[in-house]
């Protein structure tokens, strides 16, 4: 086994929730850092304070950490439960009332002498977007963005922005507090140890790397579904749909990892220099091309789920053709497919190759299955290998054989994605965090869909909730005689 060496550790710091109280604290981030915890990823000198309005004491919240502990931990280890939550305090204000700063402030000091930390702090963001600007105003405002001898940064929840303007209003605000190698801006999937994977299976592996490019492959398909609805997140849901949601966030982050070339070393910013050119040469859509290129979705009874408009147009299905603009990737499409109340839970990356030349060897009949390679990011954490072999029982025929591999089948679990970046935040390691030119570019791309889809004034088209997603989907790729793969 070989280590990925990875300089930066782990620092002394105090890890400030904002939105302490709800769905994604109680979900994933405590959970997460509870996990660090039991094995050692956290720093001895660390406090972590939750805020919020809806409890009132840190014995209540304490109460409630445990219990998201024990309904969405992958690991839980009562005897070490109480050490963690030592660390663990909550701070009960309202985020508009601007005295409650100064007392957060001396409660953050007071905490800082107690635990060591040396002036560190990371600022959570885990807040609906509207409060993203206000925060960050009153952090700068009582000089809690800037700190001598000590480091401050921010982590900030998706979605950055819901189009290309307020993302620029949005970055210029928060880079006026903080400088950039200090923002982290979230993409949960890139803490996703498959997406990860992408640069060691290319990069570690001359097998395919080496055909890694327009001559030898046919397509790449990125796929990401959901069997769920929108749930209790209508609101928030109508407002920005899957285009927005999905394919300008994870979907072209996932893009990024496949298309880019080799970068000069694995820093931070070696590799998000080479996942920017992607985006900056994504071919351009036109109106005409999206109309023909891009299809548009949603599921059958979405008007009618709560907090949403009942004559809402907001798509949940997004399926696309697109093309990379350059050597590699010359003439090579993309296909790319997200949606909501889809019949299966998964995310994959389908890589087909080109068909071998040397068909006419084996008869005019012969219709000899491409070679595919499947990284598999979730359910099942894996790769998927396809190739043509003879069949030792009946010499005759050539037939497709699968090699196999799935990481966490079999009970195993896998570090969750906020694990990963919790961890890297504390570490200071911006690598799987999206830089402010990648999410500039990607808005740009997304902007061009979602006012051609305005401008044409025509409705997403409607699909069976549990199906595979409109039949135009399967359209867009038959029609270049094609086919979504399915395992
Ligand atoms: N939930 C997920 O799975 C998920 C996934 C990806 C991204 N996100 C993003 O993460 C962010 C948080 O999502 P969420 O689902 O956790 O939202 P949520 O459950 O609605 O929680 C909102 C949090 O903000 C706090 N809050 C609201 N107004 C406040 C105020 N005036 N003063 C102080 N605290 C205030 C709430 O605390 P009180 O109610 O106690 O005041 C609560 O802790 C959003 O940007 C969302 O888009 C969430």
């Amino acid at each position: 086994m070989v280590n990925i060496s990875r300089e930066l550790q782990p620092e002394p710091c105090i890890l400030v929730i904002f939105g302490g109280t709800g769905d994604l604290a109680r979900r994933k981030l405590f959970p997460a850092l509870f996990n660090l915890y039991l094995e050692k990823q956290l720093p001895e000198q660390f406090a972590v304070v939750g805020i919020g309005r809806r409890l009132k004491d840190r014995g209540e919240y304490l109460e409630s950490i445990v219990a998201s502990i024990r309904e969405f931990s992958r690991k839980t280890d009562p005897g070490h439960c109480a050490d963690f939550l030592s660390h663990v305090h909550f701070f009960q204000m309202d985020i508009t009332a601007t005295e409650s700063w100064d007392r957060l402030q001396e409660y953050l000091l007071d905490l800082d002498s107690k635990y060591h930390t040396q002036g560190n702090q990371l600022y959570y963001l885990s807040v609906a977007p509207q409060q993203f600007i206000p925060i960050v105003d009153q952090l700068k405002a009582h000089g809690m963005n800037r700190a001598a001898g000590s480091w401050r940064r921010l982590i900030i929840e998706k979605p950055f922005g819901k189009d290309l303007t307020s993302a620029r209003q949005l970055n210029r605000k928060i880079t006026g507090a903080f400088s950039e190698s200090d923002i982290f801006r979230i993409d949960h999937y890139l803490g996703k140890g498959m997406l990860q994977n992408i640069l060691v299976i290319r990069f570690a592996n001359s097998v395919f790397e080496d055909v890694w490019n327009y001559k030898y492959i046919d397509h790449v398909q990125i796929r990401a579904s959901e069997m769920v609805g929108v749930e209790d997140r209508g609101a928030y849901y109508d407002q920005t749909g899957a285009l927005r949601d999905m394919v300008q966030s994870h979907l072209l982050q996932s893009l990024t990892l496949i298309a880019m070339e080799p970068p000069v070393n694995l820093s931070a910013e070696a590799i998000r220099d080479e996942k920017v050119k992607v985006i900056r040469s994504l071919a351009p859509l036109t109106p005409e091309l999206v109309r023909k290129q891009v299809v548009r979705g949603q599921y059958a009874g979405y008007r009618q789920e709560k907090d949403v408009n009942p004559n809402s147009k907001t798509e949940t299905f997004v399926a696309m053709k697109l093309y990379i603009n350059n050597f590699r990737w010359a003439g090579v499409p993309f296909y790319l497919k997200t949606g909501k109340k889809l019949a299966e839970r998964s995310m994959e990356v389908v890589v087909q190759f080109k068909k071998p030349p040397g068909v006419h060897y084996f008869g005019p009949e012969t219709q000899l299955d491409p070679n595919l390679l499947v990284i598999k990011v979730q359910p099942e954490e894996g790769v998927f290998f396809r190739f043509n072999l003879k069949n030792l029982d009946s010499p005759e025929q050539i037939q497709p054989v699968e090699m196999d591999f799935c990481h966490n089948c079999g009970g195993k679990t896998s570090p969750e994605a906020y694990e990963r970046l919790l961890h890297d935040a504390i570490s200071g390691d911006s690598t799987l965090f999206t830089r402010w030119d990648e999410v500039e570019y990607s808005w740009r791309f997304v902007d061009t869909i979602a006012e051609a889809w305005q401008n044409s004034g025509e409705e997403p088209v409607i699909y069976p909730a549990g199906s595979w997603g409109p039949a135009e989907a399967s359209e867009l790729i038959k029609r270049d005689g094609r086919k979504w793969v399915r395992l």
